[in-house]
């Protein structure tokens, strides 16, 4: 199959359809994008059968005779097969033909290596070709929460909240483009010269961003952030220390009392994870529209309603924004709404959902405190050319949330919640809130991780105890507040 033909012992002859080389002049990993079957086929993930464990791939760093010898066997598989054919076979067999071709180009070559050596190339060259190169270990591992690749050779992870760099390299830009734009060709978009900027999402959920040159100056610069399948639930998090067992008994009775609740934090602080939890709270009979830029909630719940903006076509129409997504929800009887992340204009529509009938709706927004979360919701407010007077919107702020969850990643790598904070009302024109939970950070131990507490503020009856007892959980409530230390 697949013009593999060695059979007069001078190599591979020349293949029914010859692959496209690249500007670098090496022929590229990534079959180019011919058919639209082909384009979306879905990648390979764990490539072949009994392989080393793809985790482990990365952990070596390879020297510059690996990679010379790899591009040489790789054009010489690129020449023998037929990319377009090998598309439309599954995965485990496609992955076996070229292990069984590359394997009769290493003996005809001559290329002296290890079994280990020549298992580790077999794996690489199956991950060019069928998968998403040489991120698929790391794509493999769970422990990573972040994939940043800035250029073919610089490619770093987040792990345990360290960031750290990776042995990991592209053979050069043009093959890092060609994955970049296998990734996004999948959800139907493009990435180039003319529309450099993209966001998409891989097969299992992960979140991708890629910005191209020339707006990138050191090459094109991927950012996934990676789909956790067992996402984090709040006993999880009680075990992490990023929040008490009492705090979390709170914050549950916050999502299922119905509390509208805006989470806030920083990049990476764990704001999407968090909401997440408290969506864990809501009951099973209740209609849940979810609203995101990048689907990344994993609701539990049978009626839930997802949906997704939508980026300008290149024609540069078609686009979909939160704002128009938020006002369509107000038709779809929805009990509940849910926004990924409120950043522009839509903060008017959710404030107004939440102010009207639908309780226990939710959103995250980036900001370093509860109170500056909400005078950023008031800037966008004000932004979105409403013209209200700042008074009225501070107003329809106080009105509409109840509780503000501040997440933060602290310097030594760890997620806390360092804030539950509520929203009491107005005081002239200043909005007043009060904390419920704070964590106090005392200090540094001699590994360098941060020593702190959480501590209850001692209010014994918060402002959202009648919710709670309409909830029948005014007792729970009582008991988690008064087990918190003061
Ligand atoms: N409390 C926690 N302890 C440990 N890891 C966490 C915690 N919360 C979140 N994480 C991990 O941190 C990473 C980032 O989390 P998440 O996506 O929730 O952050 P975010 O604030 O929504 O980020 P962004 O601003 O990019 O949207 C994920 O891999 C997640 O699993
Ligand atoms: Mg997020």
């Amino acid at each position: 199959m697949f013009g593999k033909r060695i059979a007069d012992g001078n190599g591979p002859t020349q293949p029914a359809q010859l692959p496209v080389p690249t500007e670098s002049g090496v022929a590229d990993a990534v079959p180019p994008p011919l058919k639209p079957q082909q384009a979306m086929a879905p990648p390979a993930k764990s490539v072949a059968p009994k392989q080393p464990d793809p985790a482990q791939a990365e952990a070596a760093p390879r020297s510059e005779e690996y990679y010379a010898i790899k591009t040489t066997i790789f054009n010489a598989l690129i020449d023998t097969i037929d990319l377009s054919q090998l598309a439309q076979l599954d995965t485990t067999s496609a992955a076996e033909e070229i292990r069984d071709i590359v394997t009769e180009i290493i003996s005809i070559k001559n290329v002296v290596m290890s079994i280990a050596e020549q298992e580790s190339l077999l794996q690489d060259i199956c991950n060019d070709v069928l998968g998403y190169g040489p991120l698929e270990p790391l794509l493999a591992r769970d422990d990573i929460s972040d994939i940043m690749v800035n250029g073919a050779d610089a490619v770093f992870i987040e792990v345990g909240g360290k960031v750290e760099k990776t042995n990991v390299r592209f053979r050069d830009n043009a093959q890092l483009m060609n994955i970049c734009q296998r990734i996004v060709s999948q959800v139907g978009r493009r990435v180039d010269e003319a529309s450099p900027i993209c966001d998409a999402r891989l097969m299992d959920g992960s979140r991708v961003n890629v910005i191209a040159p020339p707006l990138a100056l050191d090459g094109p610069t991927l950012t996934i952030r990676k789909f956790k399948k067992d996402k984090l639930t709040l006993d999880d998090l009680v075990r992490f220390k990023s929040i008490t067992p009492e705090g979390a008994k709170v914050l549950g009775i916050i999502g299922a009392s119905r509390c509208n609740v805006l989470i806030s934090g920083g990049t990476g602080s764990g704001k999407t994870t968090l909401l997440n939890c408290m969506t864990g709270y809501i009951e099973p009979d209740e209609r849940v529209i979810t609203c995101e830029d990048a689907a990344e909630l994993q609701l539990q719940q049978p009626h839930v309603v997802r949906l997704e903006t939508r980026p300008p076509n290149l024609e540069g129409v078609g686009m979909v924004t939160m704002t128009d997504l938020v006002k369509n929800c107000l038709r779809m009887r929805p009990e509940r709404i849910i926004v990924g992340e409120v950043r522009g204009h839509e903060a008017f529509d959710l404030l107004q959902a939440m102010n009207t009938g639908h309780d226990g709706s939710m959103g995250t927004i980036h900001a370093n405190s509860p109170r500056e979360s909400l005078s950023r919701l008031e800037s966008m407010i004000t932004m979105g050319g409403f013209n209200l007077p700042s008074k009225t919107i501070r107003e329809m702020i106080a009105g509409s949330i109840d509780v503000v969850i501040q997440a933060a990643r602290l310097r030594d790598g760890s997620r806390k919640i360092t804030h539950v904070t509520e929203v009491l009302g107005m005081e002239g024109d200043v909005i007043i809130t009060q904390d419920i939970f704070l964590y106090e950070i005392k200090g540094e131990d001699e590994d360098g991780n941060i020593v702190g507490q959480h501590n209850s503020t001692g209010i014994a009856r918060p402002n959202f105890w009648d919710r709670a007892r309409y909830y029948g959980l005014e007792a729970e409530l009582a008991a988690a507040l008064d087990a918190s230390e003061v």
